[in-house]
């Protein structure tokens, strides 16, 4: 049984009975409140040994610091526990709690859904077990009903933590985190942070004597800091040791605290924040998930994790496993200036060339020739398109591609009908100037009329069904962050409410049209995130097209998220951010890593360039289920090292693919094996060419990566070998 409950010694155990167990306990403190603590949280143990542990730990009751020490399951504010605790409440009185005393439990087979949320999902009852652990705060009647499932075959545990308002009086929900965690021993941690265009850079570092904060305050996960933290033994690599991942379910503002007390124990809590939500008697208030996995094969073994549970059990809809079409996207081959002939040209030179699904990006509405206006109005410019938006999509589909389409519904350009119509829809402070950042407002997503105007407005173009595709812009983040619509005591919860408004809108628009494929964006990945993947199953991954830059950002995603929601585009070269000049075919081995697209002028390539973009479309569509399906391996850090590279593998390791990139050339070079991964190392491989390895030499010596006649003087250069099992 994944979860059990020992009546007489009070503990749960949590356990995947493979990969971790979770000990909690309800324990009297001082006061003899029975409040519930966390006695072990490592690899799995046998059920035998739960009775044992732990040793000498939680402090006795005696103890004059007793919750500074006691490694509470879901800490507090207010009561002496002074590191970083998972939830404040603010009481009519003003004080601050809670006191959280076990008030019950059950275990039952399932999943429970958490109602206006993306999470993780079961398709089967036997699936998961969730334990549903009642708190209660005696003194208020605040009760916090703490959620972990256990999902046994992805080997995860999701946490969520419902409040209801027992009581009669008001509280604000100042904040209410997801989870916690308490760890002993020796602890390292890993995050994701960036910028525009250099998003999800791995960055790793000792955890200090104090308290280590990951947060976005922007009302968007962000390009800064991604909503996930791993945290390593300080032996633990790529390959081995032994790693925590933590994930957040949620892409609006969020925060992440780690602390190393005096006695060098760990604790995380993770959840949104801003919260301060007030929680009137009888009501209830669900936190988003946050998921766990641990590995004892060190990052790429958490990595795994993630991208099984997040590729079958987040995303959702008929996309989720369905291959994903091959694209091309005019913005970087034309920006705003194009009209129906120049979209016609790169479109028929795309149909030639085998893609299949046309984007047409921003500018196609209003009077939008820049980014100065329009956004909200949302019909086309006749100008550009005659026939429309369905004229244009005929044309396309007589092409044999499908028709994608740019929008960016959360934003109100000050220059628009929309905001003429309605100057209160943005988010605002009154009296105070309104911040643009690229020109445009943001939309007030909190309040249900914008949310049904959009699911109007955005039905209404889907309804004709000429569109197959849609990409979600996003960009820019908050400024002044007030509603027209909140009572000044809501107002600071507005993070929140907007966040649930969009997944409402989301919610709604993709149960709608299931056969739309969506596209997630936020200038390139700041809301790369597990909410959005919950409704849309692929993100664009960065503005940043560059082939070696992309390597990087490519890399660091892949730590959390799964290549088949990691977009991936050809762009033109000198490249527009970096100027960089790449060859067609090492754009093209890296954006092989991702959902292919091609972002350029297609009708302006030299012969040169359009043969091998005729090489890479076949390649595309012969390795893209083995790349969007199969699993996914980092063999050679790009951070660390002129040459990177990274595989794919069958789940029955029948067939991998190789991709090395040498980053830049080195004079009289070392010679360079790159050890494959989950391979058979009993079983021979054979590569296209007809030239046959063994499978343990590959996984123990490694294949000897060698970048032509001229060795490795080359820049920018990319090797791809196929192998199959014989
Ligand atoms: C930002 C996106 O990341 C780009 O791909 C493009 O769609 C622009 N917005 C359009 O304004």
């Amino acid at each position: 049984m994944p979860i059990t409950y020992d009546a007489s010694a009070r503990r749960f155990h949590l356990t995947d009975g493979k990969t971790f167990s979770r000990v909690l306990a309800v324990i009297d403190e001082p006061g003899g409140n029975p409040g519930l603590q966390e006695l072990y949280l490592g690899a799995a143990l046998p059920e035998a040994a739960v009775s044992c542990a732990p040793q000498g730990f939680p402090p006795s009751a005696s103890f004059d610091g007793y919750h500074q020490l006691a490694p509470y399951a879901y800490p507090t504010a207010g009561r002496g526990d002074f590191r970083p605790t998972a939830c404040a409440v603010r009481e009519s009185d003003g004080t601050c709690g809670p006191v959280l005393a076990y008030a019950g439990h059950t275990i039952y087979p399932g999943k429970p859904l958490l109602p206006g949320l993306p999470a993780v999902y079961i398709e089967a009852e036997a699936e998961a077990t969730t334990l549903e652990l009642t708190l209660r705060d005696a003194k208020t009647g605040l009760e916090a009903v703490l959620c972990y499932t256990v999902l046994e075959a992805f080997h995860a545990l999701a946490c969520s933590v419902r409040f209801h308002n027992s009581g009669t009086q008001a509280l604000v929900l100042e904040k209410a985190l997801s989870c916690a965690m308490n760890l002993t021993g020796e602890w390292e941690l890993m995050h994701l942070y960036g910028a525009w265009s250099r998003e999800r850079q791995p960055e790793r570092t000792a955890i200090p004597h104090a308290t280590f904060t990951l947060r976005s305050n922007r009302g968007a996960s962000g390009h800064e800091h991604n909503p996930f933290l791993a945290l390593l033994a300080p032996t633990a690599d790529e390959r081995q040791g032994e790693v925590w991942g933590v994930s957040l379910v949620w892409s609006g503002s969020f925060l992440m605290e780690v602390n190393k007390d005096v006695r060098d124990h760990v604790r995380l809590v993770a959840g949104l924040d801003p919260c301060h939500w007030r929680l009137l008697p009888g009501e209830d208030f669900h936190t988003p998930e946050t998921v766990l996995v641990r590995s004892d094969a060190g990052l790429n073994g958490m990595s795994q994790r993630f991208h099984a549970l997040y590729r079958r059990r987040l995303c959702r809809g008929p996309w989720r496993d369905r291959i994903r079409p091959l694209l091309v996207n005019n913005w970087e081959a034309t920006y705003f200036d194009f009209n129906e002939e120049k979209l016609l040209s790169i479109a028929g030179k795309a149909a030639e060339l085998g893609l299949e699904l046309f984007v047409l990006d921003d500018g196609w509405f209003g009077k939008r020739n820049n980014d100065n206006c329009s956004l909200g109005d949302w019909t086309v410019n006749t100008d550009k398109l005659p026939g429309g938006l369905e004229g244009f999509a005929e044309k396309l589909h007589a092409l044999g591609l499908r028709f994608g389409l740019w929008l960016e519904p959360e934003m109100i350009s000050p220059d628009s009908e929309l905001y003429r119509a309605h100057p209160d829809w943005c988010l605002h402070a009154p009296g105070r100037y309104r911040t643009q950042q690229r020109n445009q407002l943001i939309l007030d997503m909190s309040r249900p009329e914008i949310q049904d105007y959009l699911i109007d407005t955005i039905s209404g173009l889907l309804g004709s069904g000429a569109i197959d595709y849609i990409k979600w812009d996003m960009n820019r983040n908050f400024d002044e962050a007030g509603s027209a619509a909140l009572a000044p005591e809501d107002m600071k919860s507005l993070h929140v409410r907007y966040m649930l408004g969009l997944y409402r809108v989301l919610e709604t628009l993709t149960a709608r049209f299931p056969d739309v494929l969506f596209e997630s964006c936020s200038g390139g990945g700041g809301r790369f995130d597990p909410g959005m993947l919950a409704y849309m199953p692929q993100t664009w991954t960065s503005d940043d097209t560059d082939g070696v830059e992309r390597v990087g950002i490519q890399w660091g995603t892949s730590t959390v998220y799964p290549v088949s929601a990691i977009s991936a585009h050809v762009s033109a070269v000198p490249n527009h951010q970096v100027g960089r000049v790449t060859t067609m075919k090492f754009r093209g081995d890296v954006a092989l890593g991702g959902n292919m697209g091609y972002e350029l002028n297609l009708a302006t390539q030299t012969p040169e360039d359009l043969a091998v973009i005729r090489q890479q479309v076949d390649t595309v569509k012969r390795f893209r289920s083995l790349i969007q399906q199969g699993r996914f391996t980092r063999l050679r850090d790009p951070f660390t090292s002129r040459i990177a590279a990274w595989q794919f593998a069958a789940e029955d390791q029948a067939e991998i693919l190789l991709c090395v990139f040498q980053l830049h050339a080195s004079p009289n070079p070392e010679d360079i094996y790159i050890r494959v991964e989950d391979i058979d190392d009993q079983a021979l491989y054979m590569d296209d060419a007809g030239v046959t390895y063994a499978g343990g030499v590959l996984k123990h010596q490694g294949w000897r990566a060698c970048f032509g006649e001229n060795g490795h003087r080359e820049d920018h250069d990319s090797l791809v070998l196929h192998l199959r099992r014989v």
